[in-house]
């Protein structure tokens, strides 16, 4: 037997006595409740930067912005899904998830701003992509080992969230350029 793992029948004693605690057992090296704080305040961050790109995306398409709204379309649904993805790890955590509308503004490390020009929008964009980014590294580097799957996650967001600004950098490059849009 493998020494450094717990013997088979403490292992399968654990197992039934906290089972009501589903996936979260005594190897699991965090405080779940506040990875679940943490989780809502990256949910609140998601949900912000949807309704942004969402309002983006209508305005842009609005002024002509083509190209730029299907980028902004695309980045707001695909914050749609992290947000999916953090609400699920919540619940995973025997957590709940936070969808209160009056105080996603307040908990979401990102702002909501709605800008007037195609390029302030991709600057207000670019903006909160660099604040989630920021964020969201502070969020895996606290992790640690402690939590192994929540810190996947995040780097898995971590990862898109660097494309977004990535494209976004792009976009306001393109700008420059006559006659591009
Ligand atoms: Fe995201
Ligand atoms: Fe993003």
């Amino acid at each position: 037997m493998t020494s450094f793992l717990t013997d088979i029948t403490t292992l399968r004693e654990r197992a039934r006595a906290k089972m009501a605690e589903g996936p979260i057992t005594d190897a699991y090296g965090a405080d779940p409740k506040q990875v679940v704080e943490v989780l809502n305040e990256a949910l609140a961050t998601e949900l912000v930067c949807v309704l942004r790109y969402k309002r983006h995306y209508f305005m842009a398409d609005g002024i002509k912005g083509g190209s730029v709204a299907q980028e902004f379309l695309q980045h707001a649904n695909e914050e749609m899904g992290h947000a999916d993805s953090i609400a699920m790890r919540i619940t995973q955590l025997q957590g709940e998830p936070n969808f209160d509308p009056s105080g996603i503004a307040q908990r979401s490390h990102a702002e909501y701003v709605e800008g007037n020009t195609l390029e302030e929008m991709i600057k207000e964009d670019l903006v909160a992509e660099r604040i989630a980014i920021e964020s969201y590294s502070e969020i895996i580097q606290w992790l640690g080992d402690k939590d192994p799957t929540t810190r996947r996650l995040m780097e898995d967001i971590l990862g898109v969230e660097e494309e977004h600004a990535d494209d976004l950098l792009n976009l306001l490059a393109d700008l420059d350029e006559p006659g591009t849009y």
